[in-house]
């Protein structure tokens, strides 16, 4: 798959998901099979750059390429400058986020609040594209509520404009996360431009990835939320795109190694005291996703590095036995 003149290894895409896809997690998806893992939003407004989060979200050093950057904001001159010093500090592509919901987003008008105004849309689209000279890409949902569904009309801009991809969240704004996915949406915007088109929402198996690239003929599929604790599921994608067979899951071995070397590079990344609770939150994804209980009290209550890696080391090993002796 082709956005500009970057080619992609796959057409499966991790998605922007603010507080979860840090470069950690973005490096494991892409080692683990996706083809683009596109980074957390950073703000537009610079004068919040010096802030932890903010720094970390801009840190791409050693990230595999190509590294996509997600910008939010409202002002066309502040994207555009955001979307500069983002490709000056070594990003490839430049997406911007029309499609979340989140309210911090859309109380600045930003996000897809941003699908309300379409003139406005065009201000950001031109000058974003005018300022770099790498890929600028476009995420969306299908507008901002059911009586004012404008993803198609945002679609023909975007493609006027020069955006060289377009992600769509089949859902309106107000939809939130609730109800169908509109599938229909993305199949008639796809037939109707000449960009890639991404389809987005609710993929959660590679059955599910393997539908809607069949019904809506859309280029590629962005996976967000199933990713979460699972990110071998685009290994899985991949599997059964390949061999039309449904993939094995991963072993509790091999969920024990990725999730140890995932909780390692969070502590490196930032450091004890916010990588141990990072790391929680990924833990109890891990747990949830492949129905693990036993250790989730006991791993929520320490502090330090060292002694949350030996918690879930040591569940790990005695699943280990626990298995060689069944198969004994
Ligand atoms: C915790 C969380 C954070 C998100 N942050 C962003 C973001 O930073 N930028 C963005 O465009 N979308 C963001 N989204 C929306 C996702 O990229 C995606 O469009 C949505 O979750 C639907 O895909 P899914 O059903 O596969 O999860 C976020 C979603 C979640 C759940």
């Amino acid at each position: 798959m082709q956005i500009g003149d970057i080619t992609l290894e796959n057409n499966l895409f991790l998605a922007p998901m603010a507080g979860v896809t840090d470069k950690p997690f973005r490096n494991l998806c892409r080692q683990l099979g996706a083809g683009l893992a596109v980074s957390e939003m950073v703000t537009a407004n610079t004068a919040l750059w010096h802030t932890s989060k903010t720094r970390h979200r801009l840190d791409h050093e050693g990230e595999k390429v190509p590294c996509a950057v997600q910008i939010a904001g409202a002002d066309p001159e502040m994207l555009a400058n955001a979307a500069r010093l983002n490709a000056d500090a070594g990003a490839q592509i430049i997406d911007i986020n029309m499609g979340c919901p989140a309210k911090k987003v859309c109380g600045l008008m930003a996000g897809s609040a941003l699908l309300k105004d379409e003139l406005l849309v065009k201000k950001i689209l031109d000058a974003v594209v005018a300022a770099v000279d790498i890929p600028v890409t476009l995420k969306i949902r299908t507008g901002w509520d059911k009586q004012s569904r404008n993803a198609m009309k945002i679609a023909k801009l975007a493609e006027d404009s020069g955006i060289k991809m377009l992600t769509i969240h089949g859902r309106t704004r107000a939809c939130g996360y609730k109800g169908n996915v509109e599938y229909e949406t993305v199949k008639e915007i796809k037939s109707r431009i000449s960009i890639p088109v991404v389809a987005n929402g609710d993929i959660k198996t590679p059955f599910d990835a393997v539908k809607v690239l069949e019904e809506t003929a859309v280029d590629g599929i962005m996976v967000g939320r199933a990713a979460q604790g699972n990110p071998w599921l685009f290994r899985e994608i991949k599997y059964y795109l390949d061999h039309g067979e449904p993939p094995a899951r991963p072993t509790l071995q091999e969920v024990g190694q990725i999730m140890l070397a995932h909780m390692r590079n969070l502590h490196t990344f930032y450091g004890e005291y916010t990588g141990v609770r990072v790391a929680r939150k990924h833990i109890g994804w891990y747990c949830k996703q492949h129905g693990i209980k036993l250790f989730l009290q006991k791993v929520y209550k320490v502090e330090s590095a060292d002694e949350q890696l030996l918690v879930v080391e040591d569940f790990f090993s005695k699943q280990h036995e626990i298995e060689e002796e069944k198969a004994a």
